[in-house]
């Protein structure tokens, strides 16, 4: 019996409008509960059930129904010129003509390689990975080859990946003796606080590096002062330990990643889901001094993988990369910019509490009147599920925590019918309250 997927009582308007709409996505849901979990094999659901997507090009997603939507996901910041950019399907296609798969480099992954050493400032040298998660264990393994030591050191609300510390992306404060659900053994600290790591960093020796987002994406796009930054990375170092800035999600804000946009040198690079232009892809980068132990030829630290530099994703991230320009981050940070007012005032037009947090082209949402610390700790969630929901219905496909952001490819006009969708949604939820 399909619990999820079968229609809960007491509904209102804006459910009842969801449930006509999607029939097939609900058909669909009740079949996936049969061969997997919950009928996901990510994180996404939401309720009554999440709708299944047929196909995308642009700014535009489609359902099983084929209900239109106007992306503001984007698979979770990766799609950065939205769906089925034209060089991109045209280096893939081309790819797959010549093959996808073999056990040596191919030319696009020298490309790809050449283009995030030249864009990263501290990047000498990259090593390829399949996922964000992939590349920030790979930075691990370099970091414990370069210092010989073994533990990390993380912020509380930060998210490197369902590996590396499940707990802290929901909050809770690990005991770093206890390892169940992680890993890897991880003390934490608070992110912005500059104390509480360089009390951790001298308390303790085994730590090879101190892993950090520049700006927490899942944690609401909360930033940290600069004198943070200049502070945990010279403790870091005094502890023998490495700086390794994890810019998976919000490399987009810059060409050269979040660390250009706020002036942090780390000594590695974690970066993932846009540089692979949509396919699976991660990569780790740092100085010639550091990444000098995974030469094969020399190395102490062993990192492969049968896929791992794969001719596809690595020739999607080539055009993904090409045309992601200083051009297009100035273009989609206004285009955010111009979200962010109209639905500041959309939301006082309807009475609805509401806040914001945005660091270039990356926006989290609250239905509170003031951002609260980290969205873990949100206390909107009531009408954040109703939101999301009427933002479905209305035509945007937004994720359940409502962190937003665009892509390259949406001309003025769609931020118009965006902005209208939006003040539509925020209408409805106003009604349903
Ligand atoms: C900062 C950060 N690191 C790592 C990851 C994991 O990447 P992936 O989902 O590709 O494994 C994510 C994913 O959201 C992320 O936001």
């Amino acid at each position: 019996m399909a619990v999820a997927a079968s229609a809960p009582k007491g509904r209102s308007k804006i459910e009842e409008r969801y449930l006509a709409r999607t029939p097939l996505s609900r058909e669909m849901q009740a079949r996936a509960e049969k061969s997997m979990p919950g009928g996901e094999t990510r994180s996404v659901f939401f309720p009554p059930y999440p709708v299944t997507l047929s196909h995308g090009k642009g700014v535009h997603c489609y359902d099983l129904d084929s209900n239109e939507y106007m992306d503001l996901s984007n698979n979770y910041t990766v799609l950065i010129h939205g769906h089925c950019f034209p060089p991109i399907v045209e280096a893939v296609k081309k790819q797959v003509e010549l093959g996808t798969n073999w056990s040596a480099k191919a030319v696009p992954q020298v490309e790809l390689a050449e283009m995030l050493c030249e864009r990263f400032k501290i990047v000498d040298k990259v090593r390829f990975a399949n996922s964000g998660t992939e590349a920030v264990l790979a930075a691990v393994a370099i970091a414990r080859a370069y210092t010989g030591k073994r533990k990390i050191l993380i912020s509380r609300f930060s998210y490197h990946g369902h590996l590396l510390e499940p707990s802290s992306s929901h909050g809770e404060l690990r005991d770093p003796n206890d390892r169940s659900g992680s890993w890897l053994e991880c003390y934490l600290a608070d992110f912005g606080d500059a104390a509480d790591f360089e009390r951790v960093l001298a308390a303790h020796d085994d730590i090879a590096a101190v892993m950090l987002e520049p700006v927490l994406g899942q944690g609401g796009c909360v930033t940290a002062p600069p004198e943070f930054w200049t502070r945990v990375k010279a403790a870091a170092h005094k502890a023998g330990a490495l700086l390794v800035l994890d810019e998976a999600t919000v490399h987009r804000v810059s060409t050269g990643g979040a660390q250009k946009y706020l002036g942090i040198e780390p000594d590695l690079t974690v970066m993932g889901k846009l540089v692979g232009g949509g396919l699976p892809c991660g990569s780790v980068g740092g100085t010639d001094e550091v990444m000098k132990c995974l030469d094969p030829r020399t190395g102490n630290c062993h990192l492969s993988g049968t896929f791992t530099g794969n001719p596809l994703s690595m020739s999607a991230g080539v055009q993904a990369v090409k045309y992601f320009t200083d051009e297009v981050v100035t273009k989609i940070e206004r285009d955010m910019s111009r979200i962010q007012d109209a639905v500041t005032k959309a939301a006082a037009k309807y009475g609805l509490p509401f806040s914001s947090r945005r660091v270039g082209n990356i926006m989290q949402m609250y239905f509170s009147a003031t951002c609260p610390p980290f969205t873990q700790v949100r206390t909107d969630q009531t009408l954040v599920d109703k939101f999301q929901l009427a933002c479905t219905v209305n035509g945007l496909f937004v994720v359940t925590r409502i962190m937003i952001n665009s892509s390259s490819v949406a001309t003025d006009d769609d931020i118009t019918e965006i902005i209208q969708r939006l003040d539509r949604s925020l209408e409805d939820v106003a009604a349903d309250v």
